[in-house]
Order: C-alpha cells, then structure tokens, then sequence
C-alpha cells in the first residue's frame, strides 16, 4: 500500500462543520474536522534513521558547535561540547553523516588521527577556505557518536582519495587490535574495533564529488563497495554495514537508473543497501530567499516547494521498483532541507542561516512524507546538525539556542521504530497570492507499548483547525502531548529571545463523547492518544 493510499488527505473546501466548538463566533474558525485513526490497519515500521543528521567540516557545523577542544573554557567531554551533547541526546539522534558532503571527497583520513599537535592543517577549499585544523578526526567523531549514543555514518572520500586509502580508513576504524590497523587505533586510545553502521560511497558524484557520468561512477561503486571492509566482528545480522551508493540529484533519474540497473543484474561481488537522494527547499537555485523577517507569500512558497518531496520520492521509488520490487535497497534522503541566504554579515561559504516556525514546520511536512513512504524510504538526513543550513542548534561562543526544527525532531521522537497506522481526515485548503496548499497534513503510528501517536501539521497561518479526532472501534477518551507554533510564522529563537519558538502542552477535551482538539494556526502538534 503507497503512503498516498494508506492517508487519505482530500483537497477540498467541502469539511464538516460541526458548530459551536472552538474560537468562538469567527466562521473562519468553527469548521470541525474529522481525524478518523485505524489502529486496526498497521502499516511498515517508521525507520528510526529516518530521523539522522548530518554534519560537516562547513562554518561553524564541527568546530565551535561540535568541538572547542579540550582545553576550553566551554564545559565539555574529551573537548566536546557538553550542552550540544546534552540537547542532542534528548533526540535519540540514530545517525550521524560525516565529514562531509563535498567535504568528504576531500577529506584524507590520516590528516586526522593521531597526537592533536601532529596533526596536518589544511584548508577547507569547499567552504569559505577556512583553516582545518584536523583537531576532529576520526577518534573524536567516534567519541561524539558514543557521547549522543548514536551510530555512524561515514562518508568515504571517492572523488580525489583512492580504494586503497578509504580500505585502510575502515581497517583503522572497525579491524581487531590483532591487526596493525587495529594496533593503531588502540594506540590512539581506542582498543576495541568502532561500529560503522552505515557507510557512503562517495558525496554528489554527480557534483561536486567529481562530476562523473553514471557509468564512471557505477564503475568506482563496485570497487569500493567490495574493498572497502567492515572487520568488525561484532557487526553481524542487523548490525551488517550499509553501504548507500550515490543516487539522485533532485529530480534527475540517470544515477537511480544506472545503479538500480546495475544493482538487479549485480554479481557476488559488489552490492549495496541503499541509494540517495539530495533534495533541498530553496524555492530556486543559488539559494536567495531570506531567512528570517520575511512575509505569508514566502513561507506560503516554501510549505508549497517542500511538498514537492512527495512527487520526488515517489518518482524514485517507482523506478527503484522497476528493479527491486521487493524494496531491498533503501532510498535514503541523505541531504534534505531548507537553504537560505547566508545570513548578512556572514562569511557566504559557512551556509550560515535563521531557523524559524516555518522550517520547524517545513521539517514536520518532510518528516510526514518520509513515514508515509516508509517502505522505500528508510534513512534521511537533514542538513545539518548545528550552525550549518537547516540546523537543531545554533550556537555562539558558550551559549546555544534550539532552533524551531530541533522542537520538531524531539516531539517527534514517538514515531521512531513505531508502525505507521492509516489517518484519515478531509486536508482542506490554504490559498494565498495562488499558491494552494493543504490546510492539514498528518501521521498517525502506533509504538511497541501499543500507544497511538498523532502528529497534526496546520499549515494555514491565520485559522485553527479544530479537529474531532475518532481511533479506532474503541472510545479515545484522551488526546495530550506538545503543541509548536509561535506569534508569527517568521519568529526564531534567538540568544535574546530563546524561546519565542517553543513547545507548549496541548491536551484534548471530551466533548459529547469526541475527543477534541483545537489546533492552533501554523502549528505542529504530536499528541498521544488514549
Ligand atoms: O550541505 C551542504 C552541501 O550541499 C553538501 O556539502 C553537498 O553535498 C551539498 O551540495
């Protein structure tokens, strides 16, 4: 069953009106909407890693967000930051993509292992040309991993690094201290082999990774994913490294092509488990749209790009069914987001953006998208973790702000590993200057406790949305959880004003026996039922 069967959402002004409940005598406010939730129709498991991350050696993403060092007055673990770890646990972060981006097809591995003071220090030619210290290697990723509890998702270096030396990195990584590799490592502090649990083969290879025709990149993804080893011994069974190839730039479908074809006629040598897909929201390219002070149109325009997700993911997956129908090789969105201007002021290659409501709700729609095509989608990661595009945290000198999008991800903690159920509900429609929109969106999942999860997304910027919420045969009596929205769909958190943009409790009321809850407008709401 597709996600768009499974959620009936139906763009129509035609709702129920159920009068007198809610906001008072304004029409504009009374129209009752029906969420009918079937608990009864459980659906594919909602992928945690549908909710990874991704940072990179860009701006501020590693050093100063991530890393400030040992010796730094700013509290901190082996010189990673401690409030950055601390607001990052509280998101079950599953995974973490690194070094890069096109950083990664520059990045040789060895200029980062080893005593900090002998380490090389090179230049970030793909971002701003800043000086890289190499103080953040390999070591100290693999401790920020375990510092957050996650796993790692390491991008290996196809563009300008060879087999040979990305074979070494991973014997580095994961071989046993019986090894000289693994000797190493323990001489570097680290005595037992590393988890890699995913592994990419090359970044945009079709950009900046080299710009390689599909047929040259095919060519490098069976070298590498055959020599490229895991020797971790504990990493059997689920915990078998994943190895995701190169896939599509936005809509174009010759790499997806290339490596699907390749992939059904593959031999026993080569293989891989998942295939990408970078998509970002910048309504036009080169990004030019502001990121904060900005009007309905804009963020009407955005909500309106972004849903494009849907139409994409579902034209790559209908080919990746062409070859797999069995939906084996995952589509994992490994780059998905909004991109703005640079903020003024602000070096143009440090991706340095605002973070407001309407990304946070930009991040729910996407979230939705992706569940609802949790059969072939089952890994994504938003760009990117802190300072850097569409960021969780902001961060300055030793103090740090959690973005409208950071709210999101930790609200929707719930559905991960969750089961997708069927919602239904009549969407509606938000119009503004002729762009047309659905007033709602919605994902409904059930968790291994058995406890329902509803997610509700109301897009129109001046109308709550009461919703009489039905699940299942049985009577809901309660509805409670977070609420996200703020004064003004370009409100951001700042250092002045931390939480202009944060969660609130909602809880439904039981009204002649229906659960309602009144949603507010532009807003994200995750409410557990009972
Ligand atoms: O996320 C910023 C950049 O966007 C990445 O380095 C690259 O892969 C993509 O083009």
């Amino acid at each position: 069953m597709t996600g768009r069967l499974c959620m009936l959402l139906v763009a129509t002004l035609a709702i129920v009106v159920t009068p007198g409940y809610g906001a008072g005598a304004d029409p504009r406010h009374d129209a009752v909407v029906e969420v009918q939730i079937d608990p009864a129709t459980a659906g594919p498991g909602i992928d945690p890693n549908i909710f990874g991350q991704f940072a990179e050696h860009l701006g501020a993403g590693i050093y100063g967000g991530i890393w400030v060092g040992r010796d730094s007055s700013i509290p901190n673990v082996r010189g990673i930051r401690s409030d950055v770890v601390g607001a990052l646990r509280a998101l079950h972060v599953p995974n973490v993509r690194w070094p890069g981006g096109c950083f990664a097809d520059e990045y040789h591995w060895r200029d980062g292992v080893g005593a900090s003071q002998q380490r090389k220090v090179t230049l970030n030619s793909n971002w701003g040309g800043s000086v890289e210290p190499n103080a953040f290697g390999s070591d100290e990723f693999m401790d920020f991993i375990e510092q957050i509890g996650s796993e790692a998702y390491l991008s290996i270096n196809v563009g300008s690094g060879t087999p040979r030396e990305a074979a070494d990195w991973l014997a580095y990584l994961t071989a046993p201290v019986s090894t000289s590799a693994g000797q190493e490592r323990a001489g570097n502090g680290h005595a037992a082999p590393y988890r890699i649990k995913f592994l990419g083969i090359g970044n945009e290879s079709w950009g900046c990774g080299g710009a390689m025709s599909p047929e040259y990149y095919l060519n490098q993804l069976k070298i590498y994913s055959r020599f490229v080893r895991n020797f971790n011994p504990l990493q059997s069974g689920d915990q078998t490294m994943r190895r995701i190839a190169v896939g599509a730039d936005g809509a174009d479908t010759s790499y997806v092509e290339a490596d699907m074809h390749a992939w059904h006629d593959r031999v026993w040598s080569w293989s891989f488990e998942g295939l990408s897909l970078h998509s970002y929201t910048s309504a036009g390219w080169p990004p030019a749209h502001p990121s904060e002070h900005f009007d309905e149109r804009e963020y009407a325009l955005f909500l309106k790009d972004t849903l494009g997700m849907d139409a994409l993911i579902g034209k790559h997956s209908a080919l990746m069914d062409r070859y797999d129908p069995d939906r084996k090789v995952a589509l994992a969105v490994d780059e998905w987001g909004v991109w703005l201007a640079p903020l003024p002021g602000s070096n143009p290659g440090f991706l340095v953006q605002q973070n407001s409501l309407r990304d946070g709700i930009v991040a729910a729609l996407n979230l939705n998208i992706f569940a609802r095509h949790a059969e072939r989608v089952r890994m994504a990661n938003i760009a990117q973790m802190v300072n850097v595009l569409q960021s969780m945290i902001i961060t300055q000198n030793d103090r740090m702000v959690l973005t409208p999008t950071y709210h999101v991800f930790r609200m929707y903690v719930p559905f991960q590993n969750a089961q997708r159920i069927a919602v239904r509900l009549d969407a509606g429609v938000y119009a503004h200057d002729g762009i047309v929109l659905p007033r709602l969106d919605a994902l409904a999942a059930v968790d291994a406790q058995h406890r329902i999860w509803l997610a509700a997304v109301n897009l129109d910027p001046t109308r709550e949305a009461p919703l009489a919420i039905a699940a299942g045969q049985g009577h809901a009596h309660s509805a409670k959880g977070e609420v996200l929205t703020a004064q003004r769909v370009d409100s951001v958190n700042s250092f002045a004003a931390p939480d202009a943009v944060a969660p609130r409790p909602i809880a439904a009321t039981l009204e002649a026996g229906k659960l309602m809850l009144l949603l507010p407008a532009k807003s994200v709401a995750v409410v557990q039922i009972q």
